[in-house]
């Protein structure tokens, strides 16, 4: 699935104002940073513009006076450059301080609101269904609380900010052109047109072909965390080969999209300098011809101070670089639009199992189960548990069993609420689970889930998972319970041992029984094992079998097993085959009346005691 991955970030889409000002929303409890930052922006835009004005001004007064102009004695002239070389100075003082005030208040404010969306789109990611994310590789909902969050993160602090100050630049630096001299000012606008053309064609290209290269490098990433991730499958299998093969392919995407980036590049840039070039040719000739009082094609120009000439030298290369941020800020705000689409796209997703209105908390558990007429389907669609009938009492042990797939892991999704019936109900303790906060419901489970997840961290932390709270000396009773003591003793350091990603460091049954002490730890109102002990070795099953007799004494269980050695003193074994419930009973009367749990444990039997003749 790899190489599908990454393709999002090169998406665009076309600016609304719906989801704009939505995405302002953010921003708005910092409104006042955003007034202070935009203050700022307009001081200091305009503040960086003075200097050349100053120089013109400064030339064409004391240095090198037109004759026109009252004559000022040698001390006038000497006194009236300093007045302006402080000017000068002031006009950088405030520049920078402005700067200073406008870059911070807008960080504060941006990095607010993204922390709030961030926050909040974790915070709706945690109460999402199941069922949503069944649908979803995890790769791509990583990447709305990563990239996209990233691409909006790039638009507030950095887009929205260079983009007006851009616009006021640039109208400073015109109403400043018009001012000096309207003449001069309209024949060096002659290049605006081809660089806004050469801008808006060649940067959308070049930050599409940067984004690809993006891609690129995430593919090859995501090739490689599977590589690594996979190595084992692989050198058994010896796909080395032809994972190479695979590699290959993705690093040459890499090559191509890099090299097609660097080619846009080296013809947009060195073009705009020289656009820019003929633009300050255009001033020098033109302004030149006007301090000269020469006519240009039979053209009278006006006159012109030498100084006013090269402030327009200076102003004209400014001219540039705002006019191309134009262009790359609308395709960043098109990027940011595709990326808000998505990220309020999961906000906007509610979760298919939530807390009805009223919804109330469930007292503490006795444990009475009642499956009533039950009928589900992941897809809403294809049924894989039909009119599931279940009674179980208080304090029961009761086994599910039944072929791989026959639906026994779907009765305990639908028991933890995971997932919502289609029709029929749930009940614990005559409660349906949908009038009960899930909170309250969950909180009293303790579950082993069929694929067993450690968290990186300690064998302690993540035995008290559940309930971080719990002592030293309840751990280690929850470890001895499983027969997990002994070997977190004998690891490295004790229950201090890191277990690495996944639990990746130790052995798929010794992270069994820590998943089971996490589930024991937490004294369940209701036990729940889907295949807790498939995985460690008979001797040691039966010793928990001893613990869990005096544990479940009077707790309701329901364990799910393929080994059915391990099941038979439950108090209910439940027999379910294509998502029906076909038989139910002790372990003695299903084998009297014969039928699927006969078969079934004939057959394991048949298995244990080898071929008979
Ligand atoms: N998340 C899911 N989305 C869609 N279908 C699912 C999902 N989980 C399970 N199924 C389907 O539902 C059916 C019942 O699956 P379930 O996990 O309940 O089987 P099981 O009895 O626990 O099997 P096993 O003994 O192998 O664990 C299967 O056909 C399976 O393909
Ligand atoms: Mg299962």
């Amino acid at each position: 699935m790899h190489h599908m991955h990454g393709g999002h970030d090169s998406e665009r889409k076309p600016f609304n104002a719906r989801m704009f000002m939505r995405l302002m929303r953010y921003l708005s409890p910092y409104r006042w940073w955003l007034v202070g930052s935009l203050s700022a922006l307009v001081i200091a835009a305009a503040a960086a513009q003075a200097g050349p004005y100053l120089f013109g001004m400064a030339i064409d007064r004391f240095i090198n006076p037109a004759e026109s102009a009252q004559v000022l004695t040698m001390q006038e002239r000497l006194s009236g450059l300093g007045f302006y070389a402080i000017l000068f100075i002031a006009s950088l003082v405030i520049t920078w301080l402005a700067e200073y005030g406008e870059t911070y208040c807008m960080s504060w404010a941006a990095q607010n609101g993204i922390f709030d969306l961030r926050q909040g789109l974790f915070r709706h990611l945690q109460r999402l269904g199941l069922k949503w994310y069944d649908s979803r590789p995890a790769g791509v909902i990583m990447s709305r609380v990563t990239n996209d969050v990233q691409t909006l993160d790039e638009l507030l602090s950095a887009g929205l900010t260079t983009v007006l100050g851009d616009l006021v630049r640039l109208g400073v630096i015109v109403a400043v052109m018009l001012t000096m001299n309207a003449r001069l000012a309209l024949a060096s606008f002659i290049t605006v047109p081809p660089l806004m053309l050469m801008a808006f064609y060649f940067r959308p290209r070049i930050l599409q072909a940067h984004r690809e290269v993006r891609t690129r490098v995430a593919e090859i990433n995501a090739n490689l965390q599977e590589s690594i991730s996979g190595v084992r499958v692989t050198k058994s299998f010896a796909r080395e080969e032809e994972n190479f093969a695979a590699f290959d392919l993705r690093n040459r995407g890499n090559f191509d999209a890099t090299v097609a980036a660097e080619f846009l590049m080296s013809i947009f840039q060195p073009g705009v300098m020289f656009i820019g070039a003929l633009g300050t040719a255009v001033v020098l000739w033109f302004g030149g011809s006007m301090i000269l009082r020469e006519s240009i094609f039979g053209m009278q120009v006006g006159t012109l101070g030498p100084g006013t000439l090269a402030a327009f030298l200076v102003y004209v290369q400014r001219f540039n670089h705002p006019l191309q941020n134009l262009s790359n800020f609308y395709t960043q705000m098109q990027s940011a639009m595709a990326a808000s689409e998505k990220i309020f796209a999961v906000m906007d997703t509610e979760p298919e199992v939530q807390d009805a209105p009223g919804a109330i908390t469930l007292p503490a558990i006795r444990g009475a189960v009642e499956f009533r007429e039950v009928d589900f389907a992941y897809d809403g669609e294809h049924l894989v548990l039909e009119q599931a009938n279940l009674s179980v009492a208080s304090g029961q042990t009761v086994a599910l069993v039944g072929h791989t797939g026959a639906g026994k892991s779907t009765m305990i999704n639908l028991l933890c609420r995971f997932y919502d019936p289609v029709a029929g109900q749930v009940l614990v303790d005559g409660h349906d689970l949908r009038e009960v906060t899930t909170y309250s419901l969950r909180a009293q489970l303790g579950i082993v889930l069929q694929d067993t997840f450690l968290f990186s961290g300690s064998v302690r932390e993540n035995i008290a998972y559940g309930r971080p709270e719990a002592t030293e000396a309840e751990i280690v009773e929850a470890a001895e319970n499983v027969n997990a003591h002994a070997f977190i003793e004998r690891l490295p350091e004790g229950y201090d041992t890191p277990v690495g990603e996944r639990g990746g460091n130790l052995s798929v049954g010794e992270r069994q029984l820590i998943s089971f002490a996490r589930a024991l730890l937490r004294d369940p109102g209701i036990l729940i094992l889907d295949e807790a002990t498939s995985s460690v070795d008979a001797y040691t099953e039966i010793l928990i079998q001893r613990a869990l007799d005096v544990l479940l004494h009077d707790r309701t269980a329901f364990i799910i097993a393929h080994r059915l050695s391990t099941i038979r003193n439950a108090d209910l074994i439940v027999v379910v085959k294509d998502g029906r419930i076909v038989q139910r009973g002790t372990h003695d009367e299903l084998i009297a009346s014969g039928g699927h749990y006969a078969e079934l444990y004939g057959a394991q039997f048949d298995a244990e005691s080898g071929p008979r003749g």
